[in-house]
């Protein structure tokens, strides 16, 4: 049923208005609950997890900041296990996202995304595609509970294939997205890179081509030493605990003009919703792209209030901070969610308008 109303709603000229009275909304109340981390009440727990079900990946994308992640060859968290600890969350998480590194590693990905349904939780996947084919696109159509599904695709097929390290990379994403886009909301996404932005455009027109809807660009996200060091100190942690790809420069090589030349002829494109993201660059672009927003513009992170949960079920801070803060196999997730060493990251996260390493994220908003 809420799949046919949301249908409905995209498909109405009220689309528009109504996803800006959504993201005004949802901007409020984020706001709100982060000024309850300062409160000393009990924090609600978030109806919306984002869960890492592997680190492991089948392609070797050069920008990729889960790398050094991967190389530490954890064991990923067992499906008895998740389905252990996701009992007692029935009724208070509604909706996960799976993110990373590509859940289609997992061989029992499709039993968990129905132990899932049985919880009544939605699911959201994240997907490089390469792994969806006619083998197993009956048992992904299957699962009645996901909502929509996530590609990347940063370029067109030799720089696709470069950037991923892969040659089968683009064929087979093209394949994934042709078996599912009548059946699943489906949005592609780019990560916008110093040498892929004169590609963006032929980008969209295939994504477009291919008949979906949603394009949604995001900034490749990276640090200098210089930022982990001071993002480290500043929250006391290790800088082994984040996840970045580190690069000497701490700016972006594209030029300025030539990336809005490029994004106002995307806007042009009939029929293709664009997403840029974060918001926060379409109002301050310069202080985004030269790396000041945090001295000029009191900033929030929309991860504040996001449950995220490591491939070993452990809770932590958002995609580039992966310090651990309790384990769900060991704790309640509530416990850990209110637990004052969390509240303290977040609070000291929020009193330094946010970290050097934040800087380039697609999380960012404006207080
Ligand atoms: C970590 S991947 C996990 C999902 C899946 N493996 C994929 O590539 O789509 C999630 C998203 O992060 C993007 N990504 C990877 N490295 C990035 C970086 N350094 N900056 C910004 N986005 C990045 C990927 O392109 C993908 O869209
Ligand atoms: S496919 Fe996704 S997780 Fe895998 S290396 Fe590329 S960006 Fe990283
Ligand atoms: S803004 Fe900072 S804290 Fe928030 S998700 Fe990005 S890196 Fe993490």
């Amino acid at each position: 049923m809420n799949k046919i109303i949301k249908k409905v709603i995209k498909s109405s000229f009220l689309y528009k208005p109504i996803k800006k009275i959504y993201l005004v909304v949802s901007n409020i109340s984020m706001r709100r609950n982060i000024k309850k981390f300062f409160s000393g009440k009990k924090n609600i727990l978030p109806s919306g997890i984002a869960f890492e079900p592997t680190t492991k990946c089948n392609l070797n994308c050069r920008m990729c900041y889960q790398k050094q992640e991967r190389a530490l060859c954890n064991q990923d968290i067992k499906l008895e296990d998740v389905k252990k600890s996701f009992l007692p969350l029935k009724g208070r998480i509604k909706s996960i996202g799976l993110i990373g590194a590509e859940v289609f590693m997992r061989r029992d990905i499709f039993e968990m995304i129905h132990y899932f349904n049985t919880l009544n939780m939605s699911v959201y996947l994240a997907t490089n595609g390469t792994l969806i084919n006619d083998e197993n696109i009956e048992e992904l159509k299957n699962c009645k509970n996901v909502t929509g599904i996530g590609y990347s695709l940063d370029g067109p097929r030799d720089y696709h294939n470069f950037i991923r390290g892969q040659s089968y990379a683009y064929d087979k994403l093209l394949k994934a997205i042709e078996l599912t886009r009548n059946n699943f909301n489906t949005t592609v996404n780019s990560v916008i890179m110093d040498d892929n932005i004169n590609y963006l455009f032929e980008v969209a027109n295939i994504v477009k081509d291919q008949g979906v809807k949603n394009y949604s660009l995001q900034f490749e996200m990276f640090s200098t030493k210089a930022e982990l060091e001071e993002s480290a100190r500043i929250l006391g942690i290790d800088e082994k605990d984040f996840a970045v790809e580190l690069k000497e420069s701490c700016t972006y090589k594209f030029d300025k003009g030539q990336l809005f030349k490029i994004l106002n002829e995307l806007k042009k494109i009939s029929g293709l919703n664009i997403l840029i993201q974060p918001n926060i660059f379409n109002i301050y672009p310069d202080e985004y792209l030269n790396g000041s927003l945090r001295e000029k513009v009191k900033l929030y992170c929309k991860d504040m209030n996001t449950l995220r949960l490591n491939a070993q079920g452990s809770v932590i801070l958002c995609p580039f901070i992966k310090r651990e803060f309790g384990n769900i196999l060991e704790q309640d997730v509530s416990e850990i969610w209110n637990s004052e060493e969390f509240i303290n990251i977040k609070k000291k996260i929020i009193s330094n308008n946010l970290l050097p390493i934040c800087k380039r994220c697609c999380r960012l908003g404006k207080m």
